[in-house]
């Protein structure tokens, strides 16, 4: 494919109405991808969300009592059944992408739209916010930048597979409107 028919390809997909946010934790996936899906009268999926509502258990306690493979599984199949929404957000997980061929199957069913961040950036995201995230709310402060830095090196090749790149530290509400609404 040259860089045209990628554009292209990318822009059919977006018609289709089906945009997957992925990125790390704290890149804001699921604050923009709220704000974006009402700007734009689409729906709006968490992943995290939709599989909490499938066990009826939180991230937090299936990676307690059943583990990080258990949710992962899970994670997959959850992320398989999106291709039944049209017009809609999907926020995922910010390990989503780095397992199961999942990126290769976002890929080929909708947008992928990386919110790209410095460890920096999501390090103070992650502090600001409530530390519910089973991966790091051991960690202290320096743990969790070496954490995030190492875990970025490790996702990074995942993440860039994405067919848009966005930079999460200059986000606005009209980011994706030349994706959602390709020019004439
Ligand atoms: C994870 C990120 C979390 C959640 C789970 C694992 C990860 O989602 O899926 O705790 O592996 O980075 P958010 O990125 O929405 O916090």
């Amino acid at each position: 494919m040259n860089k045209s028919e990628i554009q292209n390809f990318t822009l059919n997909a977006a018609a289709d109405g089906r945009i997957f946010l992925i990125g790390f934790m704290g890149t804001g996936k699921t604050h923009w991808g709220k704000i974006w899906a009402a700007r734009h009268n689409y729906s709006f999926i968490d992943l995290d969300e939709a599989i909490e509502k499938n066990e009826q258990n939180t991230v937090a306690n299936i990676f307690e009592t059943r583990g990080e493979d258990y949710f992962r599984q899970k994670e997959a199949i959850m992320l398989r059944t999106m291709d039944e929404y049209t017009n809609t957000i999907i926020s995922c997980g910010g390990g989503t992408p780095c397992f199961f061929d999942n990126i290769n199957w976002m890929n080929a069913h909708g947008t992928v739209i990386f919110l790209e961040a410095p460890p920096v950036f999501i390090l103070k995201n992650i502090l600001s916010g409530e530390n519910k995230r089973p991966l790091v709310k051991k960690l202290n402060e320096a743990e969790l930048l070496f954490f995030t830095e190492q875990t970025l090196k490790e996702r990074n090749e995942f993440y860039r597979q994405a067919g848009i790149i966005l930079n999460a530290e200059k986000l606005l509400e009209t980011s994706i409107d030349s994706i959602i609404l390709p020019k004439e």
